[in-house]
C-alpha cells in the first residue's frame, strides 16, 4: 500500500545524448533487474508502457539473453479498442517485443479493454492484486504530464489498484490503467520521456505541479530517463 506521502518519493532525473540512448539504458535496466528478480524468486513482473516512446526499449530486449519462461507481462494501460486493433497498446508491444520472444503466453496479461473499461478494470484488478509487487513499471509521459491513462484533468485516487477511464483528452475516449497504488509497488519504476515535446511536461512537474505522474513512487525509486530534446530549458 502507497502509504507514504508523495514528498518522500525518490525521484532521480537523468538525461542522454538521444533517444537511441534512453532506450539501450531502460533496456539495460530491465535485464538488470530480470536477472536478479529470476535468480531471486524465479520470476520476472514486468508492466509495460504503451505509447510510442517505449518501442526502441522493446525491440532492444528481444536480443536479450534472458529466460523468457520466467517473465510476466502486465500492462499499465490500454486503450478501449477491438483485439487486434493496431492503436492498441498490447499490439504495439506485441509488435516490438512479445511476438518475438519465447514468453509464454499464460504469462502475458493483456487488459481485456475490448470488453469495455468497467469490466475491463474490474476483471484485471484481481491480475494485478496477484501480481504486485511487480520488478519493473515502464512508464512514458505525455505531453500534457499525464502517464498510463492517469490524466491531470481527471481525479484518481491513490489507492486504486486499477480503473476504468472515460472522457480521456488523448483519444480513445475510453481506457483502462493501472492506478497509482499499483504503478508505485514496484521494485523500480522507469519513465521514459524524449522529444522537445515533452519539456513543458517534465518542467511542469519539477515545478512541483500536482500531476498524477508526481504521486507514483515508494517504495520504488522513480528513475526518468530523458533525452536532451525533452529536458527544459534552463532559465
Ligand atoms: C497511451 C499511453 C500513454 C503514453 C503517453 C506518451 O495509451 O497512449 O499509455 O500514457 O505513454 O501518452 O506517449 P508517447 O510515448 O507516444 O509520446
Amino acid at each position: 500500500m502507497n502509504k507514504q506521502p508523495t514528498k518522500d518519493i525518490q525521484r532521480y532525473w537523468y538525461v542522454y545524448d538521444d533517444a537511441d540512448a534512453v532506450a539501450k539504458e531502460a533496456a539495460e535496466r530491465i535485464l538488470k533487474h530480470a536477472t536478479k528478480s529470476i535468480e531471486d524468486r524465479g520470476v520476472f513482473r514486468l508492466v509495460l508502457a504503451g505509447g510510442r516512446t517505449p518501442e526502441a526499449t522493446y525491440r532492444l530486449l528481444v536480443g536479450a539473453d534472458t529466460d523468457w519462461s520466467c517473465w510476466e507481462i502486465y500492462f499499465g494501460d490500454e486503450r478501449c479498442l477491438p483485439l487486434g486493433d493496431p492503436d492498441r497498446n498490447s499490439v504495439m508491444a506485441g509488435n516490438a517485443l512479445l511476438n518475438s520472444v519465447e514468453i509464454p503466453a499464460a504469462n502475458i496479461y493483456p487488459i481485456p479493454s475490448e470488453k469495455g473499461a468497467k469490466i475491463a478494470a474490474k476483471e484485471y484488478k484481481s491480475i494485478v492484486k496477484a501480481a504486485i509487487p511487480f520488478d519493473v513499471v515502464v512508464l512514458g509521459i505525455g505531453e500534457d504530464g499525464h502517464t498510463a491513462s492517469l490524466f491531470p484533468s481527471h481525479k484518481h485516487p491513490v489507492d486504486q489498484l486499477v480503473c476504468p477511464v472515460y472522457n480521456s483528452p488523448k483519444p480513445p475516449s475510453d481506457r483502462v490503467t493501472m492506478g497509482i497504488r499499483a504503478l508505485s509497488d514496484a521494485r523500480e519504476i522507469l519513465i521514459l520521456a524524449t522529444g522537445a515535446g515533452k519539456q513543458d511536461a517534465i518542467e511542469a512537474w519539477q515545478d512541483g505541479e500536482p500531476l498524477p505522474i508526481a504521486k507514483i513512487g515508494n517504495p520504488a525509486p522513480v528513475n526518468i530517463l530523458m533525452d536532451r530534446a525533452a529536458e527544459p530549458s534552463l532559465g
